[in-house]
């Protein structure tokens, strides 16, 4: 599956991070690591370099301000997909998802942990259903995965989760 439009010239990744993801470094290290969020970045920006693509960085606390930015999105004609951390959002937004839905973007849902071998309240997501894949429990290669699948270089399973 390939998910870029046909005769596309699009070469944008939009990656979006959810609260605390800023945090990186500092927030319970044994969970999320010692790498900080300027790390993160640093290393998402190699990964779209590295194959000819540009990426726009966006993080937020805000529920809002993420349902903006998603908007905000709508009719990018350079815009290959979204990649997408929404944090602790993630078990309690349906607003984002709602978001993603409305602008039609391709977007891939990624976790630093694996949420599903956490606390209860971490295995549900909201945001799945507007994805086209997730990918959790990778630390920062989820990201790369992300950018790769959207690129078209990655398949995910039938359930959509690797
Ligand atoms: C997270 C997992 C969420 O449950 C948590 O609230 C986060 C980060 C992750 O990347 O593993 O803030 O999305």
């Amino acid at each position: 599956m390939d998910l870029r439009p046909e005769h596309s010239s699009r070469n944008k990744i939009l990656i979006i991070n959810g609260p605390n993801i800023n945090m990186l470094g500092i927030r319970e290290p044994d969970i999320y690591g010692r790498k900080t969020y300027s790390d993160l970045c640093g290393f998402i920006r190699d990964t779209c370099a590295s194959r000819g693509l540009v990426c726009e960085l966006f993080q937020s606390n805000h529920e809002g301000a993420i349902v903006d930015r998603i908007q905000a999105a709508y009719g990018d004609t350079e815009l290959l997909g979204i990649v997408i951390n929404p944090a602790a959002y993630t078990h309690t937004s349906i607003a984002i998802p709602d978001a993603l839905k409305a602008v039609g973007i391709p977007a891939v849902e990624v976790h630093l942990s694996d949420i599903s071998s956490r606390e209860e309240y971490r295995r549900v997501s909201f945001t799945s259903e507007a994805a086209v894949a997730t990918f959790k429990g990778y630390g920062f290669d989820g990201y790369r995965m992300a950018v790769d699948l959207l690129a078209g270089g990655a398949k995910p399973g039938a359930d959509k989760e690797f």
